[in-house]
């Protein structure tokens, strides 16, 4: 079947992954990819399918709602994957206007859009919804987010991920726009922006600089390979219920300080390092405030409805990652010292 889908964020981590994967997957779709392209976004992630006949990019940023509509109109869009979002918890605590904007008001720019061109006819429609564990707020020792759990966020980015997950809802109650939402956990793989915990930590163990642990780097995290992760959206977009909610998550908990001594260790052997050298580096800093304890995510209802489950195990991702980073560190640099930045803003000035 035919179909015309955007793809919102897919210059990003994850939408890269996902880009790669429909354009590849499914030659019959032709799949829009819009991006604002931010510091998050770099079209060197999809350079091996960007001349595929069924990819087309498109700069444009979720908030302006007169391009949005513009391009639902000149593509007739029949579905969206919507991941566009300002992602990182740290920068939302420097800035969250900036989080409020592009994800919830972001959001409603992309939903209208959607029904305005949807016109009230939604057969064959879809608005599929890329969320967080993180609305859902901290777990203490023990339990798991459930699709059910109640949300509670507490970081301005999952506070702001929380309200447009409820503008989907809301759209879907209210006017009937088929929506589909996903909670998924923290994600790890390569093309990640090296600000989150994982590449920011195998950069600096290559580099000998200090890795910043908050607090006692007691807290723990769910994770999951960023490939499982695209290929549950996969799952989900065709054969996900209207209206439903799905956890995405790999049962896999690590304790910060426990994933960042099997980094180094993973690290250190790439780089022929003796095992453990690079644990001199650890550095406990001031916590970040309102650090969530744990985060784990109970993904069964995707697993016995829709069949999805975690193709990699942990030790086998992680060191896939590494090796990813430490093999590809032209992308890393490029991506640290903001040159693609400079090369984006030339390409697009007058645009
Ligand atoms: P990312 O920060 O790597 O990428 C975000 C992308 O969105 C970038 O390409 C950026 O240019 C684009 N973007 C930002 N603002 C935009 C705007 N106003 N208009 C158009 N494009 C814009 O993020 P990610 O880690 O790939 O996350 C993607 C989605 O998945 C987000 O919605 C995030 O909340 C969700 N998520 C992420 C994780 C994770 O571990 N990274 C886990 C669960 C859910
Ligand atoms: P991060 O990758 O930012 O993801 P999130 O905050 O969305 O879970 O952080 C993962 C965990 O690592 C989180 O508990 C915060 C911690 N962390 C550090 O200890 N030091 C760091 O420099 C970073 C970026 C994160």
């Amino acid at each position: 079947m035919k179909r015309n889908i955007l793809i919102t964020g897919g210059a990003g981590f994850i939408g890269s992954h996902l880009v790669r994967l429909m354009v590849n997957k499914y030659p019959e779709y032709q799949i829009f990819n819009l991006d604002k392209l931010t510091y998050a976004g770099n079209l060197a992630n999809l350079a091996d399918v960007e001349d595929k006949p069924n990819y087309t990019f498109i700069k444009e940023d979720i908030c302006n709602f007169e391009a949005v509509r513009a391009i639902f109109e000149e593509n007739k869009i029949d579905a969206v994957i919507h991941l566009a979002a300002e992602s990182h918890v740290d920068r939302s605590i420097e800035d969250p206007f900036s989080f409020a904007q592009t994800n919830v008001l972001g959001t409603l720019s992309l939903l209208q859009a959607a029904k305005w061109q949807w016109k009230d006819n939604f057969e064959g429609k879809l608005f599929y919804h890329v969320s967080t564990d993180e609305v859902y707020g901290a777990l203490g020792e023990d339990g798991f987010f459930v699709e059910t759990t109640p949300y509670k966020p507490h970081s301005p980015y999952s506070a702001s991920k929380a309200s447009s997950d409820h503008f989907v809802r809301a759209f879907h109650d209210t006017y009937g726009l088929p929506v589909v939402v996903s909670n998924c956990s923290n994600n790890y793989g390569s093309y990640q922006f090296p600000e989150k915990l994982i590449p920011l930590f195998i950069n600096n163990i290559r580099q000998n600089k200090p890795l910043p642990v908050y607090g006692k780097g007691e807290n723990v995290r769910d994770w999951l390979y960023v490939e499982d992760h695209a290929r549950a959206i996969d799952v989900i977009f065709h054969n996900g219920k209207v209206g439903e909610t799905y956890n995405i998550g790999g049962f896999n908990e690590w304790k910060n300080i426990d994933l960042i001594k099997v980094l180094i260790k993973v690290v250190d052997k790439e780089l022929g390092r003796l095992e453990g050298a690079s644990e001199k580096l650890i550095t406990y800093v001031k916590d970040r405030a309102g650090h969530d304890l744990r985060y784990a995510i109970d993904s069964s209802k995707l697993k016995n409805e829709l069949g999805w489950e975690p193709s990699l195990q942990f030790e086998e991702g992680i060191e896939k990652t590494v090796r990813w980073y430490l093999q590809n560190q032209d992308w890393l640099d490029n991506v640290t010292n903001g040159e693609y930045q400079n090369y984006y803003e030339k390409m697009y000035k007058n645009r």
